[in-house]
């Protein structure tokens, strides 16, 4: 209980230019040096872009598409998020990973340029996963209502601005998706899109599954990509967060699982308010050639 009253919308603290939670901030340096090991797999994106939906197919995968199995635990149990750091007695990511055996599966939302060193000088894999602007920040909006961890969203209209200044946890959207693709190719990185996983999750899958050096039969494959659908995952009480405490994520605010759909921003952007992440979307895009999906 004591820790639970601590637990509150922390502020957000610069670390090397990027806002971060603050607790993260604090112990920065147990992230910095976070010691990783060459069978690593990291599943890097920026919030909200289908990192829960990655982490399950990936967990299949290593797994052999074993249902049971894959219901060990709930997500942030099987795949520890590297940087997350709350007030004692949760234990952070880092501890989390040094009681994991071996081949580690890890979650980071973190941008390139802080990703912890040991990752890079060991080689790891890393699959990045990247979703539309406009979507990504509907998804995030609506997550800063319910995760009680994160400053205040505001409004939609207050909480537009804040997205495009870069003033949420993790920072800009833009410098996070350009970074890890302007690296793609000096490191072992899989560049994946929301989109694609969307328009055909078996393809992707499979592209993950090559990835990974691993090989698994037809029908195995099919029932990774139905145990990873939208509506299993949201039935599914161990990917699903509501194993998560529920003074730190309010579903009745907003489920974890909300819609899990491409476009769902045309219902929440004004006119007036396309105009104004149009014109920000152009000058971060400007002379990148990054295959977002240009919607609408
Ligand atoms: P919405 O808020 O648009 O519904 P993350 O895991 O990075 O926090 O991303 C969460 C977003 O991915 C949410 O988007 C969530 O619904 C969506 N999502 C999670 N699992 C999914 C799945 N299996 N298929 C499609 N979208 C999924």
């Amino acid at each position: 209980a004591a820790a639970q009253a601590k637990l509150r919308r922390f502020p957000l603290k610069l670390v090397k230019g990027v806002p971060l939670m603050e607790p993260i901030a604090d112990g920065w340096d147990i992230v910095e040096n976070f010691q990783a090991f060459p069978d690593d797999l990291i599943i890097s994106t920026y919030p909200k872009a289908g990192t829960t939906w990655v982490q399950e197919i990936v967990d299949l995968i290593y797994n052999d598409g074993d249902a049971v199995k894959c219901q060990r635990a709930p997500t942030f149990v099987r795949i520890p998020f590297l940087e997350i750091i709350s007030p004692p007695p949760l234990p952070s990511g880092v501890e989390m990973l040094g009681k994991m055996p071996r081949p580690r599966i890890i979650k980071t939302h973190l941008p390139f340029h802080l990703v912890p060193r040991s990752i890079w000088e060991n080689k790891c894999k890393v699959i990045y996963v990247a979703r539309n602007a406009k979507d990504n920040t509907v998804s995030y909006y609506h997550f800063d209502r319910m995760n009680k961890t994160q400053p205040d969203p505001g409004t939609w209209d207050q909480y537009i601005t804040k997205f495009i200044k870069g003033e949420v946890a993790w920072g800009p959207w833009s410098d996070h998706v350009k970074g890890y693709w302007a690296e793609k190719n000096n490191h072992q990185i899989l560049y994946l899109f929301y989109e694609d996983l969307k328009e055909n999750p078996r393809q992707q899958t499979v592209k993950i599954l090559d990835f990974l050096e691993r090989v698994l039969p037809k029908d195995i494959i099919d029932k990774i990509v139905e145990l990873t659908s939208f509506s299993s995952m949201k039935n599914n009480p161990m990917t699903n967060y509501t194993f998560f405490p529920k003074n730190l994520f309010d579903h009745s605010v907003s489920p974890f699982m909300r819609k899990g759909e491409v476009g769902d921003w045309q219902n929440h952007f004004s006119e007036q308010q396309r105009q104004l992440f149009d014109r920000a979307y152009a000058r971060w895009m400007d002379g990148v050639d990054i295959p977002f999906r240009d919607l609408l």
